[in-house]
């Protein structure tokens, strides 16, 4: 099933479609918290397209990329002069977006003091570039994203509580690949279907391939399927024999939409990681919840989750 630029039919997908709906209409500040590589920029500009503002720009802005000295210049922009080199005025991506969305990727990154002044921008709706006295009134939807945990990021000082609770009015969780049912098999076969498009090819999965493709754990969520199929497709004729990573061949705990699926003879240790893991990500990073329903001391999680 594809709904806009996204594709998935499991059960966390649709659930995935229906939030998205609901928020891409309304005026609201969305947080997505997910594993690297399961679609978060993508589903960034699902919310763009399907909302009022698709029309306008969607400005997607790593704040991991942008060196610590250059963020605010680059968020705000500069006024003419206002530093060595400064020849002219220059817009940042908050003018920039205007009108449309603003996407603030890896926002755990951001330097603390940046995070105070987007908390102020968010509060008032404006700003000054830098240099400038004058302020700015731009009308920009934001949305934000993390590949970690709120609550850790928060606990680590890297991520403001405030700026956390005025971003996360409504908090996406996106769930890893290997939590998405049979979903892997699905976007393996998108991908490819689009490989064959560009190529004019018509190459196809080997059974083979199939059943490893539902098999493997995907640490690397759906980027490391997309760069597998497309590796594959290089190097096959006509049927794609994928070359899996290891994980494959690991009889590891598979999470099916709330269900973990064991392979007999899996190691104790192994099952009750990816249990631990499993209802940690359930419970959205909420390690006291998590620990009260596994019947362990928040102690007893804490240690594990460290030799994770
Ligand atoms: N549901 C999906 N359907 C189709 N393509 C997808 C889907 N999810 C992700 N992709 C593709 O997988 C790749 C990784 O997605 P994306 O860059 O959005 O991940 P991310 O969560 O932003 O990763 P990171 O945390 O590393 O920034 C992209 O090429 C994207 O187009
Ligand atoms: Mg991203």
């Amino acid at each position: 099933m594809r709904f806009g630029l996204l594709c998935g039919s499991s059960k966390a997908m649709l659930s995935l479609y229906q939030q998205i709906e609901r928020v891409a209409f309304t005026e609201a500040t969305v947080l997505l918290e997910g594993e690297s590589g399961t679609g978060k920029e993508l589903i960034a500009q699902s919310i763009h397209l399907s909302g009022r503002r698709s029309d306008k720009q969607f400005v997607a802005v790593n704040c991991g990329a942008i060196p610590a000295h250059l963020i605010e210049a680059a968020l705000f922009g500069h006024e003419k002069g206002s530093f060595t080199g400064a020849t002219r005025r220059q817009v940042g991506y908050f003018e920039y977006a205007s009108g449309g969305t603003l996407f603030l990727d890896e926002i755990t990154e951001m330097p603390s003091d940046m995070q105070v002044k987007l908390l102020r921008v968010l509060e008032c709706g404006n700003f000054f570039r830098v240099g400038g006295s004058e302020s700015v009134q731009v009308d920009v939807r934001l949305i934000a994203a993390t590949n970690r945990s709120l609550e850790d990021a928060v606990q680590a000082g890297s991520l403001r509580e405030d700026l956390m609770y005025r971003l996360a009015v409504f908090p996406i969780f996106v769930p890893p690949l290997r939590g998405r049912g049979n979903d892997a098999e699905l976007l393996a076969q998108h991908f490819l279907e689009g490989l064959n498009r560009e190529a004019a090819t018509s190459k196809r999965f080997s059974k083979q391939a199939l059943k490893q493709l539902r098999r493997h754990h995907w640490p690397g969520n759906v980027r490391e399927l997309k760069n597998l199929v497309h590796r594959a497709f290089i190097l096959s004729s006509d049927l794609l024999i994928p070359e899996m990573p290891p994980t494959s061949d690991k009889k590891i705990a598979m999470v099916a939409d709330g269900l973990l699926d064991f392979t007999i003879g899996t190691a104790l240790a192994d099952a009750q990681k990816e249990i631990i893991l499993a209802t940690l990500h359930h419970y959205r990073g909420n390690k006291r919840l998590t620990a009260e329903t596994l019947g362990i001391s928040l102690k007893t999680l804490y240690n594990r989750l460290k030799t994770y």
